[in-house]
């Protein structure tokens, strides 16, 4: 038998996070073991409760940790304009059963990891600040992360300011732990994902599936196109987050450079700008694998397939 992928998902759900929730509990090469939010798209309390909405929607028993609801040392920002006032409009939620861990997500973080044979890969889908301070209360981890799956960064424009990613420019001084970690990390920046953009019948096409899974969907995509339209001008929106999850359920849905990569702290201007050195310029060692290519046509049907892999 196949062996799963151990993930843990760090996110802020949002949108797109949510759908990376739906395809890692539901595609069998995935065992998502646990999720941690992290201030983001929204407040921490509505991304936790979030996530648990869409855990309780999909009958997904994955226990729930709260992180961190600042930056680092920044001035906490959020995506309300994108994901609402929720952090996750759209859809309708029954009232919440199921409760939050008591452990903070750092706390978790660390002793799981301590405690694993460095088999876990940790997906990041939302600012950094979770990792980047486990990674500085306990330093002994990072050997013991497999590998850093993340959706964040851009090598082109940003989405926050011309130079900067929202998830890394929400906290870069975490993301600039995490880069100079030495962990083996993937990045799904912008430069793939705004190549998968949700059009109208797409949501169709998911719908189509008719589960509840695929419900979801819709109710979600229907109000993310709606606002991307408002802000970005774009018929579909980009589904960022999802990419990170269909990479380790098909790798070959991404083709990836092994570049140097770093992340800009101290502009003003360009503050959470990803450097990631394309043309090797800099002849610094690679440090990250960048994506710089997405099958599109692969990436659908790697969603329907995971929608597909839920029962009623
Ligand atoms: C990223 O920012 C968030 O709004 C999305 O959930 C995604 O993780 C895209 O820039
Ligand atoms: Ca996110």
């Amino acid at each position: 038998m196949m062996e799963k992928t151990k993930i843990i998902l760090d996110c802020d759900p949002g949108h797109d996070d949510a759908v990376a929730i739906l395809m890692a509990g539901g595609h069998p090469a995935i065992d998502l073991q646990a999720i941690t939010v992290v201030s983001g798209n929204q407040t921490l309390e509505k991304t936790a409760v979030n996530a648990m909405n869409v855990c309780q929607y999909l009958g997904l028993d994955i226990p729930v940790y709260a992180g961190c609801s600042e930056p680092m040392v920044r001035k906490k920002i959020i995506a309300g304009d994108i994901h609402g006032e929720t952090g996750l409009d759209g859809p309708e939620f029954d009232p919440l059963t199921r409760t939050l861990e008591k452990e903070h997500a750092v706390t978790f973080l660390t002793r799981k990891l301590m405690e694993s044979d460095g088999d876990i890969t940790i997906v990041i889908t939302g600012p950094m600040t979770n990792v980047g301070m486990a990674m500085r209360m306990e330093p002994r981890i990072i050997p013991k992360i497999k590998q850093i799956v993340f959706m964040g960064g851009a090598y082109t424009n940003g989405n926050i300011t011309p130079a900067a990613e929202f998830n890394i420019a929400a906290d870069a001084e975490a993301a600039y732990v995490v880069f100079n970690s030495g962990v083996p990390i993937t990045m799904c920046g912008l430069d793939i994902t705004r190549k998968v953009l949700c059009y109208p019948e797409i949501v169709e096409r998911m719908e189509r599936v008719g589960n509840k899974a695929s419900r979801l969907f819709g109710d979600l995509m229907r109000f993310f196109c709606k606002t991307q339209k408002e802000v970005f001008g774009w018929e579909g929106g980009p589904l960022h987050d999802p990419t990170t999850i269909a990479y380790l359920i098909d790798p070959s849905v991404l083709t990836l450079k092994y570049v140097h990569g770093s992340v800009e702290i101290r502009s003003e201007e360009s503050y959470g700008r990803t450097n990631c050195d394309i043309f090797d310029y800099m002849k610094k060692e690679p440090n990250m694998n960048v994506a710089v290519d997405i099958d599109v046509e692969k990436f659908w049907n790697l969603v329907e397939t995971c929608i597909k892999c839920y029962q009623n």
